[in-house]
């Protein structure tokens, strides 16, 4: 009874032991069934005048940083790299049915591929730390995650409604095409682990093969990316207060004279200029090709408020005069100012009908001509204006034209931003 008890458990203890030490040999076998003759050195091909095929794949996950001044930027991008090694493939029935195997890259040849747009030092697109997967088909999945820091040169012409395209070159840099094909099965980057960056917008994204038939160049395969500004904070505290700013700028001409407050409004409204200018410039790179167009606006806008004080001057001046205006000013003011014209003419024409109801017993004809003539009289009688009037005329114009010219020069300028539209 003991004995048959003791002989069961050996037996079922052996067995285990069998099912499981000959599941561990079989991966031991394949292993050096695969790799004991394997050298890493040589292509996965069995007949070296043809291509290794190296598909490409990359997903975005995140845009760390984008420094739009030095154009460095950060992208966590994650890779899937497949090719086909003619060497390792097994039939998985002799294997226990094992279809599958996890590989450190160190064992097996792998492509050596690079990031030509490289910010500091040109980065290799791998990590030796990330298992291979092979498949008993020789099939080889290569997955991995890696930050890329690379250049993009920054187009500001637009700021703050810009959008950047970069590009993200990859390259097998040692092979020649007719040894390694690199090329992409999809047109666009996977965006499955994508989260939002807080500056940028990711537009389109577009994947393309770019290897040429010429033999003794490098493959490529090309990534392209189109950011587009997140410029919300950037309508907020610049166009906005630019905006206001110079729109109030011109309101110093409504300003009464005598309150002695207009050129300091008018100096400080340059000076937030100046301020403003300080802004924008630690947002915008300091490039020349092609400057930014806010810049041009900026430029408008010192000019601008710079006529605005200089004509307050002027105008301040016309206030405070006493000698006699001379004829010619006094012309030209009186015939701009119009509106008087217009105010003599309806009060003599209300005269005239005053007149009329009062003398109606006299003949019409009479009254009528009297009162014409009278009326042609003070019309054509030049007035005598004061330099208060003449100073007022001038800063009515004043209003209106700067007036005028900002507006027509602010709808110009957000117009072209904002439709990204040329010269
Ligand atoms: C490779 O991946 C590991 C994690 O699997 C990570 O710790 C390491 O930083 C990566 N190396 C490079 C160069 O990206
Ligand atoms: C790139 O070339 C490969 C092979 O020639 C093709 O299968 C693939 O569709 C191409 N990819 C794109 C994005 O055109």
């Amino acid at each position: 009874m003991n004995l048959v008890y003791c002989a069961c458990v050996f037996s079922v203890v052996f067995c285990v032991k069998f099912v499981y030490s000959s599941d561990l040999t079989q991966m031991e076998a394949l292993y050096s069934n695969l790799f004991s003759l394997y050298n890493r050195k040589l292509f996965p091909l069995f007949n070296h005048n043809n291509t290794v095929k190296i598909s490409v794949d990359a997903g975005l996950v995140n845009i760390n940083n984008f420094d739009e001044l030095s154009g460095e930027m950060h992208l966590a991008l994650i890779f899937d790299i497949r090719w086909l090694d003619e060497r390792l493939k097994w039939v998985p029935s002799h294997y226990g049915g094992k279809s599958t195997l996890l590989v450190p890259p160190g064992d097996i040849w792998f492509p050596q591929l690079y990031v030509i747009e490289s910010f500091d030092v040109i980065q290799e697109i791998s990590n030796t730390s990330v298992m291979i997967r092979l498949y008993s088909s020789g099939e080889i999945v290569w997955k991995f995650g890696k930050v890329v820091k690379l250049v993009c040169s920054v187009d500001v012409t637009y700021f703050p409604f810009d959008t950047q395209t970069c590009s993200i070159k990859i390259s097998g840099w040692a092979y020649i095409v007719s040894e390694v094909m690199l090329y992409t099965n999809t047109s666009v980057v996977h965006t499955d682990y994508y989260s939002p960056n807080s500056q940028w917008d990711l537009q389109s994204s577009i994947m393309r093969n770019l290897s040429s038939t010429t033999n003794d160049l490098p493959p490529l395969v090309d990534i392209l990316l189109t950011l587009k500004r997140r410029n919300e904070f950037h309508v907020v505290y610049i166009i906005t207060s630019l905006v206001s700013l110079g729109t109030l700028g011109n309101f110093v001409f409504i300003m009464p004279a005598s309150s002695g407050e207009r050129t300091s409004v008018a100096i400080t409204t340059f000076l937030s200029f100046i301020v403003f200018m300080e802004m924008v410039n630690s947002n915008v790179p300091e490039s020349s090709s092609p400057m930014a167009y806010i810049y041009y606006y900026l430029l408008f806008l010192l000019i601008y408020s710079s006529a605005i004080l200089f004509l307050c001057i002027v105008s301040l001046r016309i206030y405070s005069k006493q000698a006699d205006i001379p004829e010619v000013v006094n012309r030209l003011v009186v015939c701009l100012r119009f509106w008087d014209l217009c105010r003599t003419k309806r009060s003599c024409r209300n005269a005239r009908l005053r007149n009329a109801t009062v003398l109606s017993k006299k003949s019409h004809e009479s009254v009528n001509r009297n009162d014409n003539k009278r009326e042609n009289e003070m019309i054509l009688e030049t007035p005598k204006l004061s330099w208060k009037q003449v100073g007022e005329t001038f800063d009515g114009y004043c209003f209106l034209v700067t007036s005028l010219i900002f507006l027509f020069m602010t709808s110009i300028s957000m117009f072209r931003l904002y439709n990204n539209f040329g010269l």
